[in-house]
């Protein structure tokens, strides 16, 4: 039996879907919705970067492809890419390759901190930034709760001084929701990330509605569960109905899925290949599934 508390989230829920979707920035953009702090639009469909943007700067072979997949999101109008120092050489790729692209003003860099204690997350946030090869970071996000009650003062004073725009709370788990819940409704931080995808829901029970209703801005990590959910589909068609939402693939069914939640901001999928980079792009295009058709997808994986 939900309590009132549930239903009020749920109603809440329900009222924002009705009054606010997803909106394309042009008649022919990618979906966007807005941060709720500031009103500040982001497309949909980002780019997570752990594994598979950890290769050598300075090997050509390897980031040939990762500058394409940089230009395939780039060029569907994506703008956020999310990283961490514990990706490897994942940030300096990530610097290397926007600087490269000559595009720090059309991307929104997030990155993490993983530290206990002052000194090493101020240490972690230089290093971000050199990396980054950026003054201002767009998003600085506490990894894993680590350390999360002093970070989180530590994120406000950066955000004060202007070392990043927004702050944020990662956790990639379902057994971290209720403490993820509890932070939204008692931090009201800028974003939570957080996993959900068609095979793991648990964050739309609590999280979601916590965050539509304290007004917090949601990224969705593991999106394809690391890739393991196109070992579910493989060798099975898609079924005829994705078309209903211009789905043209298992991956854009996952992702139309996602971000048809009306809590959702952006998706971060990762991929080390430009043409599944442009693959994911496409679910920021055409019409969303709604409660219903969302409940469809899901029970294919129930
Ligand atoms: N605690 C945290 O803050 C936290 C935890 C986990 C993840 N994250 C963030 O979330 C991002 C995404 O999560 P994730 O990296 O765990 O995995 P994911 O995005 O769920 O899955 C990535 C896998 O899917 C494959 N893939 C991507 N697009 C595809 C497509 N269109 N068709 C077929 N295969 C495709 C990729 O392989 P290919 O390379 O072959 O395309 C890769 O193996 C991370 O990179 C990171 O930025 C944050």
């Amino acid at each position: 039996m939900p309590d009132r508390r549930q239903f009020l989230q749920a109603a809440a829920c329900a009222a924002l879907a009705a009054a606010s979707p997803p909106v394309p920035a042009a008649p022919d953009g990618m979906l966007q919705r807005k941060i709720p702090s500031t009103g500040e639009a982001l497309p949909v469909i980002g780019l997570g970067t752990a594994d598979t943007f950890d290769v050598a700067p300075d090997d050509a072979a390897a980031m040939a492809p990762l500058a394409q997949v940089l230009d395939a999101l780039l060029q569907a109008g994506g703008t956020l890419i999310d990283t961490a120092p514990s990706y490897g050489r994942a940030e300096a790729v990530t610097g290397t390759l926007v600087e490269r692209a000559g595009g720090r003003r059309r991307v929104f860099l997030a990155t993490k901190i993983g530290a206990r204690g002052r000194d090493a997350a101020l240490e972690q946030v230089a290093g971000s930034r050199r990396a980054l090869r950026a003054d201002t970071l767009d998003l600085i996000q506490i990894h894993n709760l680590i350390d999360t009650a002093n970070q989180l003062a530590l994120l406000r004073e950066l955000k004060r001084q202007g070392v990043t725009r927004y702050i944020g709370i990662t956790h990639y788990a379902d057994h971290a929701h209720d403490e993820l819940t509890a932070l939204v409704e008692r931090e009201k931080p800028d974003f939570v990330q957080v996993n959900l995808s068609v095979g793991a829901r648990s964050a739309e029970r609590r999280l979601l509605p916590a965050c539509l209703a304290q007004g917090v801005a949601v990224l969705i990590n593991r999106p394809f569960q690391d890739g393991a959910l196109f070992r579910q589909v493989r060798g099975k068609p898609l079924p005829g109905w994705a078309a209903e939402f211009d789905c043209a693939s298992w991956a854009q069914l996952f992702l139309k899925f996602i971000v048809a939640h009306p809590a959702v901001t952006c998706a971060i999928p990762a991929t080390s290949k430009p043409a599944n980079m442009a693959d994911n792009a496409r679910a920021g295009f055409g019409p969303l599934p709604g409660a219903a058709g969302r409940e469809r997808i899901a029970a294919l994986f129930a």
